[in-house]
């Protein structure tokens, strides 16, 4: 089958959180005892109003083709949730709807980058912007955020890495892996390079906007620098803050020329999102909103768990995260010990794999861009959490 398959699937992977997800459930089947921290959604249901809508659209047979990006009556929910929340105005033709938040950061690439085009992504990050960018023509360049700085772009490296092809820069507040929150200050020093370089575009990935700890204020760029809106792509969705990840809903708004080349896009591959979870989403974003706050609240409570007992374990550090449901945690200090069973934990991966054996899952930072850190999902109930945390203590206590 040489030469069947299209180049461009030798520059991607697998989703690392797919495999490892696939990974936790062939060893359960093999009756391994493993708590998989792999997964990136909420373990919350979906809330019973949002169902509802659901099951009354399929009554009413809103079963078939909408428009492509989107009825018009969720756009303009979309619409009333970026003024209400993010301060954001958008004309009708400028919000768009895809089968998720995925989708929407896809189209925006390939409607896009040509080859040779740049996009910064400041590391660690979501491993999709990197994957997402080598598939539509374009060159990652990724920016090495330490944790010394919070895991976050400052606006020297910003400035450093921008060149006459630099096309886009993804931003991600809260951070998948490591939770970081960018304030508003922060964002308005970005803002200062951004308008010094008019070429380049903002990806502003909200995804997580609500998953908020310690009363945090939200802040997304358009909004801080209005100046940047003309270039900035702001993207969000249902999935895991109304924890309805299986629904595929994501929207964005940006320029209507941007939008409507997306659509277009759009509409030679998915074509519209599936209408029942549009009304779905729309129910989402326009019915009670107290169920948020409830179950943010409720992960920092888990977080309060995790990475506590992370920082107790021998070898291990973790930063306290502001957001998301994901601790992302250092273990250079278990490196070089040697295990139980006489062998060594060299790598980060070796570390991961001993895990794994001790009876906790979680995934690689290498998947994420740095190495070496292990990220847990935290989205699970505290008892487990606690039975995960306590393994990982053990196990580090059983190095040499
Ligand atoms: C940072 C980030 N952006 C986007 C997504 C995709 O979300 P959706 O389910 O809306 O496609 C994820 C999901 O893991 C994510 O972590």
């Amino acid at each position: 089958m040489s030469g069947f398959f299209a180049p461009r699937l030798d520059r991607i992977k697998h989703s690392p959180s797919n495999a490892a997800g696939q990974m936790v459930r062939e060893l359960r089947a093999q009756g391994r005892d493993v708590i998989g921290l792999t997964i990136g959604e909420p373990d919350f249901p979906t809330p019973d109003n949002v169902k509802r809508a659901a099951a009354e659209a399929m009554a009413r047979d809103e079963t078939r083709y909408t428009t492509v990006d989107g009825t018009e009556e969720l756009k303009e929910a979309v619409r009333r949730k970026f003024k209400r929340e993010n301060n954001l105005d958008f004309a009708p033709g400028e919000v768009t709807v895809a089968c998720g938040a995925k989708q929407i950061i896809y189209n925006a690439m390939m409607a896009t980058l040509s080859e040779g085009d740049e996009v910064l992504i400041p590391v660690p990050a979501w491993v999709s912007y990197l994957d997402m960018t080598l598939v539509a023509d374009g060159i990652p360049k990724p920016l090495e955020c330490n944790e010394a700085s919070g895991f976050k772009l400052t606006a020297d490296r910003l400035d450093a890495a921008i060149t006459p092809r630099t096309k886009w820069l993804m931003l991600n507040s809260p951070s998948n892996p490591t939770g970081a929150v960018y304030s508003r200050a922060e964002l308005a020093a970005l803002s200062e390079v951004l308008l010094r370089h008019r070429h380049v575009w903002v990806l502003s990935d909200d995804i997580y906007e609500h998953l908020l700890f310690d009363g945090r204020e939200y802040a997304t760029i358009a909004e801080v620098e209005p100046a940047l809106r003309e270039r900035t792509l702001t993207v969000n969705g249902v999935s895991k803050v109304y924890a309805m990840t299986g629904w595929r809903i994501g929207y964005a708004g940006a320029p209507a020329a941007l939008i409507r080349n997306m659509a277009k896009l759009q509409s030679q591959s998915t074509s519209n999102p599936c209408s029942i979870s549009q009304a779905a989403a729309l129910e989402a974003l326009t019915g009670p909103q107290d169920l948020v706050s409830e179950r943010a609240l409720e992960l920092q409570r888990r977080r309060d768990v995790i990475v506590p007992m992370l920082n107790a374990a021998r070898g291990l550090t973790c930063s306290t995260p502001g957001g998301a449901f994901y601790a992302f945690f250092n273990c250079a200090g278990v490196l070089g010990k040697t295990a139980p069973n006489g062998r060594e934990v060299a790598t980060e991966r070796d570390f991961a794999l001993y895990l794994i054996e001790n009876g906790v899952a979680g995934i690689e930072g290498a998947a994420y861009g740095v190495s070496p850190y292990i990220r847990f999902s935290f989205a699970i109930d505290i008892a487990t959490l606690t039975e995960a945390g306590a393994r990982v203590q053990q196990a580090c206590a059983a190095l040499s």
